[in-house]
This record gives structure tokens, C-alpha cells and sequence, in this order.
């Protein structure tokens, strides 16, 4: 295992021999086992950072959830079921996930602004831990389908504080007029209703007030602005079982910019809480997703063709695109990009751009490189929402993933090929192709076209 001694934080890529690899794995060896586009994810990484976790909340009753949204991939989730993780998800469709990897209901709370009557009473049958209500017609939905069910309904109410996270509006939900959560303002009266709703069971109260957060001081802001609800509740008889305090830690996704570490966070918001509701016997839960799996992961692609712009720019284009890893396009989020093998040429610099026929597909602008055609890269800290973000668009398939753990690599999924994309598809008039024969071709075309 690689250490960066100076950071005395496991580093889960490093460079050995001027290659980049993932824990004891040279990266060029999982592109040829497995293949280009390919997630790459270290398990000593995912681990380092769910203990990092569980150490820094230690100090008192916790529950870390991780957020499923940040990497949904059945293999992560395992691993993380396996180290004694509860979980955060927005769907039926995660929460089913969770279960397949061998999580229980109860370790599951519910979140989402939008729940069907659908996914309340799976949610309800399943046996789910918490279900975060974010707004009083849902509650009322909720309350409905328990009694129909002859249940009592687990619920906390997500508060929305108006606390603004300083972070990229894509990505912030906490502030006045965002479509998340119950206003704080509302909140009391909302709580003072629910001993007349009596499939119901309060449970707790939630905030997440937004993603990628770099100080820990909208958190403690939010531990204020919520600790008067506290106490007004606790006076009423409404004893909280859990304040859960959302997700949202930062990662460094630049050399310029820091990690908000787990320890940090803690220290801040147990502090907060020492000093504004010393009483508090509510367990504090956490919600993080991309800080457990962000820097544990990279996306490797390889270059297909060098091709000159008229007006002088230079694209290296890559078997990887905006459906592999969304972000770029979608927040112009940069992630770095680096040669796999230590390249010896000189540099040069290249917009690296995938090929959907879309012009925001672009993985990165104005990357210093010295690149040619099968060069391998790797996109960085690409474990958080990279494949779970990642779609079928222009019908192309998507990427392959892998855990690596010491020397070992496992992969996570089969490689999915075109004949998948419309398996579930119906033609509205008479099939014009036999699918069986279709998948025949394709693969003995496949096999021939795998040597070349
Ligand atoms: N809890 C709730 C209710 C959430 O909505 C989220 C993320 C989390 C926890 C986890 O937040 P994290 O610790 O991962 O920041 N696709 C965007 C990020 C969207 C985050 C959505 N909610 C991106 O690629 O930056």
C-alpha cells in the first residue's frame, strides 16, 4: 500500500516506476484486463475514509449513512454493508439496491422531495429505518398509506434552514427557495400536528443543506439555527431519537483546494452542539457520499485520435465522454487529468473531449499533456457521482468497473454491449430482426473486432 507520508493519509493512487496505480495494481494492466472506459475503485481508499468516518463521530451515539446517489454500484455498497455502514437513499430503486448488497431496512433512511405513493409503501413494507418528509403534503400522503397498511410510518422532517453552503448553485439545496425540505418557520407548527397523525412516528429531524462544502461553518450555522426547534420540541414531549445532519463534506479535487475531513467536521459540529444543546440525548447521524468514495476512484480512457482545430486549438479525443462522467458537462466541474504512464515528450495543450455529439462533451479544457493516440489517462477523483451518474446517451454502452484490493482487481459489472441498450424495448409494429440472432452477430463481430 502507498503512503504520502508528508499527507500521512492512505493515498490509494500513487505513482511506482512513474505509473499510476491503484493500491499494488499498475493501471496499464486493468485498462488491458478489463478495457477502456473503465472505473477503477481502491476498497482500501472507500475503507480509509468510512473509518475516517466512524472515528471522528465516535464521541457520542451516530450513524454514518452513506449516500448511496454518490456510487450506487452493488460492489461498493457491499463493502460498505460490510463494514457496518447505514445508508441514505432517494428511490425505491437505491433502496432495493442496499438490500441486494446485503443491507437491512432498518439501516435505510428515505430522502427525496418527490416520493410516489409507490415508493412510500415499498418503503413501508420493506421495513425502512426513517422516511425524511419533505414537505407537509407528503406527510399527509405518509400518514395515509401507514394507516391503510395498519402501520406506524418512521418519519423525521428534512428541515430546510436557509443557510447558504457557499457552494456551486448546482449543488446547493439549503437556502430559502430551493425545492428541499420543510421552511424552518413551518417547522414547529408541522411538529406540533404530528401527535394527531397517528400513523405516524417522529423519529427526527434532517437537514442537508447542499454538496462539495468546503468550511465546516454552514454546518455549525445550521446546528444554531436548528437547536431552538430542538428545544421548543423537547419542551412539547417530542423526544428526537436523531438530529441527522446531512452530507455534503468537500473533497480536493485541484491541488489548491483542501479536503474537509471527517475529524474536522465532527469536532465542529459536536462543539456546536456542547454549546447549544448540552442536554441532547438524540443520536447524530451524517449523511456523506462523495467524501467516503470521490478520491478512492478513477476513470481510465484512452486517446483515440490527436485532431487540430482550425483556429489552432488542440482536441485529444477519448473513448470516455460526458455519459461516462456527466460532471464536466453538466457543473463544469474539473477533474485532473493525467497520463497513466509518466510520458517523455513534450507537452502541449489539448481540451480532451469525448465523442457525443454534444459541444459541452468536453472531460477537460486546456489540459497540459504530451499525448498521442493510445495513450492511457486517468480523470481523478472520479468514485463519486461518475458511474451513477453516467447514461446510455448516443446508445453507447457504459463503462466497466472494478475494485481493486492490494493486487487483486474484481470487477464489478460485466462490460454491457449495444444489444443491451434496447433489451427492454418494444417494437410498436412487427420486429424486423430476430433479437437472439442480432446478439449472435454482434458478439461473433465483437470477437473478431476485439483482435484487431
Ligand atoms: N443527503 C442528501 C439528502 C443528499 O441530497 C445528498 C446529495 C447527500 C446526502 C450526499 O451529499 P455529498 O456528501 O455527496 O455531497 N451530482 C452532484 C452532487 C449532487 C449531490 C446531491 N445530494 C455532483 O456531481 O457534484
Amino acid at each position: 500500500m502507498t503512503r504520502n507520508l508528508s499527507a500521512d493519509r492512505l493515498q490509494p493512487f500513487a505513482r511506482i516506476g512513474g505509473v499510476l496505480h491503484c493500491e499494488e495494481v499498475d493501471l496499464r494492466e486493468a485498462a488491458r484486463a478489463f478495457g477502456t472506459p473503465l472505473y477503477v475503485y481502491s476498497r482500501a481508499g472507500i475503507l480509509e475514509r468510512w473509518h475516517a468516518y466512524e472515528a471522528a463521530f465516535a464521541g457520542r451515539p451516530h450513524r454514518i449513512h452513506y449516500a448511496v446517489k454518490a456510487n450506487s454500484t452493488l460492489g461498493i455498497l457491499e463493502l460498505l454493508v460490510e463494514a457496518g455502514a447505514c445508508f441514505d437513499v432517494v428511490s425505491a430503486g437505491e433502496i432495493l439496491r442496499v438490500l441486494a448488497a446485503g443491507g437491512q431496512p432498518e439501516q435505510i433512511v428515505f430522502s427525496g422531495v418527490g416520493k410516489t405513493r409507490r415508493d412510500i409503501a415499498l418503503a413501508l413494507l420493506l421495513g425502512v429505518g426513517c422516511i425524511n418528509a419533505e414537505s407537509i403534503p407528503e406527510l399527509e400522503r405518509i400518514e395515509r398509506i401507514a394507516a391503510s397498511l395498519g402501520r406506524r410510518a418512521p418519519v423525521a422532517l428534512r428541515i430546510n434552514p436557509n443557510v447558504d453552503a457557499h457552494v456551486d448553485e448546482h449543488v446547493a439545496t439549503g437556502v430559502g427557495d430551493s425545492k428541499f425540505g420543510i421552511d424552518i418557520r413551518d417547522a414547529f407548527s408541522v411538529c406540533r400536528q404530528l401527535p394527531q397523525m397517528r400513523a405516524l412516528e417522529l423519529k427526527g429531524l434532517s437537514v442537508h443543506i447542499g454538496s462539495q462544502i468546503r468550511s465546516v461553518e454552514p454546518y455549525r450555522e445550521t446546528v444554531r439555527i436548528l437547536a431552538p426547534l430542538v428545544r421548543q420540541l423537547e419542551a412539547l414531549g417530542l423526544m428526537l431519537e436523531h438530529l441527522d445532519l446531512g452530507g455534503g463534506a468537500g473533497v480536493a479535487y485541484r491541488a489548491s483546494e483542501t479536503t474537509l475531513e471527517p475529524q474536522n467536521l465532527a469536532s465542529a459540529l459536536y462543539a456546536e452542539l456542547d454549546r447549544e444543546l448540552p442536554e441532547l440525548k438524540a443520536r447524530v447521524d451524517v449523511e456523506p457520499g462523495r467524501s467516503i468514495v470521490a478520491a478512492a476512484g478513477v476513470l481510465l480512457t484512452q486517446v483515440e485520435f490527436i485532431k487540430r482545430g482550425r483556429f489552432g486549438r488542440s482536441f485529444a479525443v477519448v473513448d470516455a465522454s460526458m455519459t461516462e462522467l456527466l460532471r464536466p458537462a453538466l457543473y463544469g466541474a474539473y477533474h485532473k487529468i493525467e497520463e497513466v504512464e509518466t510520458p517523455e515528450g513534450p507537452r502541449e495543450v489539448f481540451d480532451v473531449v469525448g465523442s457525443v455529439c454534444e459541444s459541452t462533451d468536453c472531460l477537460g479544457h486546456g489540459r497540459s499533456l504530451a499525448v498521442k493516440e493510445g495513450t492511457l489517462l486517468a480523470l481523478r477523483t472520479a468514485g463519486a457521482y461518475g458511474m451513477s451518474m453516467a447514461s446510455n446517451y448516443n446508445s453507447r454502452p457504459l463503462p466497466m468497473e472494478v475494485l481493486v484490493s492490494g493486487n487483486r482487481m474484481t470487477p464489478l459489472r460485466r462490460r454491457q454491449t449495444e444489444a443491451d441498450l434496447f433489451a427492454d424495448e418494444l417494437l410498436a409494429g412487427e420486429a424486423r430482426a430476430d433479437a437472439g440472432v442480432l446478439r449472435a452477430t454482434l458478439f461473433k463481430a465483437l470477437d473478431i473486432a476485439q483482435k484487431i
